[in-house]
């Protein structure tokens, strides 16, 4: 989809559709700021200014024969109210009318954010939020479907046809002004609101393919192809590179499965020294990438294990920040570092009594081979804290037990720093991929003394999420600020929303590019 930023009368502009954001007002939609549309339209929208037809409400819309606009069709999107308008509300009213953009097959469509309409918000968010609304309720979920069955040749299912209508998509969106006073923060906006759509959708397709698609080595193969587009620098380790790293704790977690573990580094190519400025801060994303996790020989439960194919949602947000951030330009230098692996329970898998000797050092009696997600981050983590970064965040979906707790609309969230744990909060609310504060306590890490080995990987039956922070904290330097996001809950969903449809969010990725934006600006 192409976006753009016009000068002009948006009712005048030639399109297949002209969609229009209207605020709900008090007994109906408010189109005090959109007179000069209305007389354009012969007065089309005043007769609708009872509300019986359509009233403003929050993601709802009304469709018009566009009369006196050049566009044959007018789309009226409701905002609801004024005082409740917030960057979460635009992007689902965005999506909402998106989504009826694509039924009508509009290719053109012309877009008025009337100033009036949208309180005094940023222009430049503005812009962000809707382009991130509409570009994340179009993003269609891969399919992988083979030939039709049965003999008749090309006669397409209704399933096939429901897909083709779905995979339209207007080519085109025009932002139309009265003025060029605010073209310039637009046309910002517009272009950080794809970086972030881009970031957001690369997370979901990675976290939607089947797990004998996804195995390690096409994890690392996605990094690779993203790092290029995006000028990192990629590092590939196998299980040579990860045994001469020491890693015991990725190389215990993969030897249950036939497919082999993978090392994943990304990192900004060194940043050329301009006179005497400050080399950018360096941030350090590590994402959990455990391509499938059956549990090993601590087998899961055969109901939903299906649904571990999303155990790699944190390296699929991690990538996506890193997309964003290439494309945002921000003033940093990432290091992104993912373990993936495949817990399987085959003949060489971890046994639970097992004592592995982790990248740093410490030794791990591994009581329970599905707490897996900590083994082989806690290696992740040591590497990441090699670099000396200045921040350093984990994605995971880690535990059941947070997305118990917190549920599909939070992430929990630990750490080590004040700072760093308020910026996420922020950027959650910014981005509304929000987290929840869970508490890093010394009782916990206190709780995974082993009889055998320096600590266990298995905490009290209670708090499990917090346990696994806090066996996390072993792993990371003291002296780097540190923070740990849980993501099992949001990372999928099982609802179509305004938003995307059911399946993987890409929950984390817009997140934390936000937060390095925050971190940074
Ligand atoms: N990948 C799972 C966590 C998970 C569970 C994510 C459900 C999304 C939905 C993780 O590796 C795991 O199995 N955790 C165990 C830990 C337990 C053995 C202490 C869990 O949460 O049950
Ligand atoms: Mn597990
Ligand atoms: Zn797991």
């Amino acid at each position: 989809m192409e976006w753009s930023v016009g000068v002009g009368k948006a009712a005048a502009t030639a399109a297949d559709l002209l969609v229009v954001a209207v605020p709900e007002g008090r007994s109906g939609p408010d189109f005090s700021g959109l007179e000069s549309l209305d007389r354009a339209c012969d007065g089309g929208l005043g007769a609708l200014a009872d509300g019986r037809v359509f009233a403003g409400r929050k993601e709802t819309s009304a469709l018009l024969p566009g009369r006196g606009c050049a566009a044959p069709w007018l789309l009226l999107a409701g905002l609801g109210r004024p005082g409740d308008l917030t960057l979460e509300r635009l992007r689902r009213c965005a999506g909402t009318a998106a989504v009826q953009a694509r039924r009508l097959k509009a290719r053109r469509c012309v877009l008025l954010l009337a100033d009036d309409a949208l309180g005094g918000l940023d222009p430049q968010a503005v812009a962000r939020a809707w382009v991130e609304g509409t570009e994340l309720a179009l993003g269609a979920v891969e399919r992988l479907r083979g030939a039709p069955a049965g003999g008749t040749g090309n006669r397409r299912s209704p399933v096939a046809d429901e897909e083709a209508d779905a995979a339209f998509l207007p080519d085109a969106w025009q932002l139309v002004e009265p003025g060029r006073r605010r073209v310039a923060a637009l046309a910002r906006g517009l272009a950080e609101g794809r970086a972030y759509a881009a970031g957001c959708l690369f997370a979901r397709r990675l976290v939607n393919l089947p797990p004998n698609v996804l195995t390690p080595s096409r994890l690392a193969d996605e990094a690779r192809v993203l790092a290029r587009a995006q000028g990192y620098a990629c590092r590939v380790l196998g299980p040579a590179g990860i045994a001469k790293l020491g890693m015991g704790g990725l190389l215990g977690v993969a030897r249950g499965s036939r497919q082999e573990p993978r090392l994943i580094l990304l990192e900004s190519p060194p940043a050329p020294a301009v006179g005497r400025r400050r080399r950018p801060p360096l941030v350090a994303l590590v994402g959990k990438g455990l391509t499938f996790d059956s549990g090993g020989l601590s087998l899961k439960a055969a109901a939903r294990m299906e649904q571990m194919k999303d155990d790699m949602g944190g390296a699929a947000a991690v990538l996506g920040a890193a997309l964003i951030v290439a494309r945002l330009q921000l003033p940093v230098r990432l290091l992104v570092v993912i373990p993936a692996a495949e817990n399987l329970p085959g003949g060489d898998a971890l046994r639970p009594g097992d004592v592995i000797t982790m990248a740093s050092g410490r030794t791990v009696e591994v009581m329970n081979t599905d707490a897996e997600g900590r083994l082989v981050l806690g290696d992740a983590l040591h590497h990441a804290c090699g670099a000396r970064p200045d921040w350093l965040i984990d994605a995971a979906t880690l535990t059941g037990a947070c997305a118990v707790a917190l549920g599909e609309q939070f992430a929990g969230l630990m750490g080590s720093d004040a700072r760093l744990l308020a910026v996420l909060d922020r950027a959650g609310g910014d981005t509304s991929e929000k987290v929840w504060p869970l508490p890093l306590i010394e009782e916990h890490r206190r709780s995974l003394r082993s009889d055998v080995a320096d600590c266990k990987n298995l905490g009290p039956r209670d708090g499990s999420a917090l346990t696994a922070g806090a066996f996390l904290s072993f792993f990371v330097d003291e002296a780097i600020p540190w923070a740990h996001i849980d993501m099992a809950g949001p990372v999928w969903t099982d609802t179509t929303g305004p938003l995307g449809p059911k399946g993987a969010t890409g929950y984390g990725a817009r997140l934390l590019a936000r937060a390095v934006q925050l971190l940074v600006s």
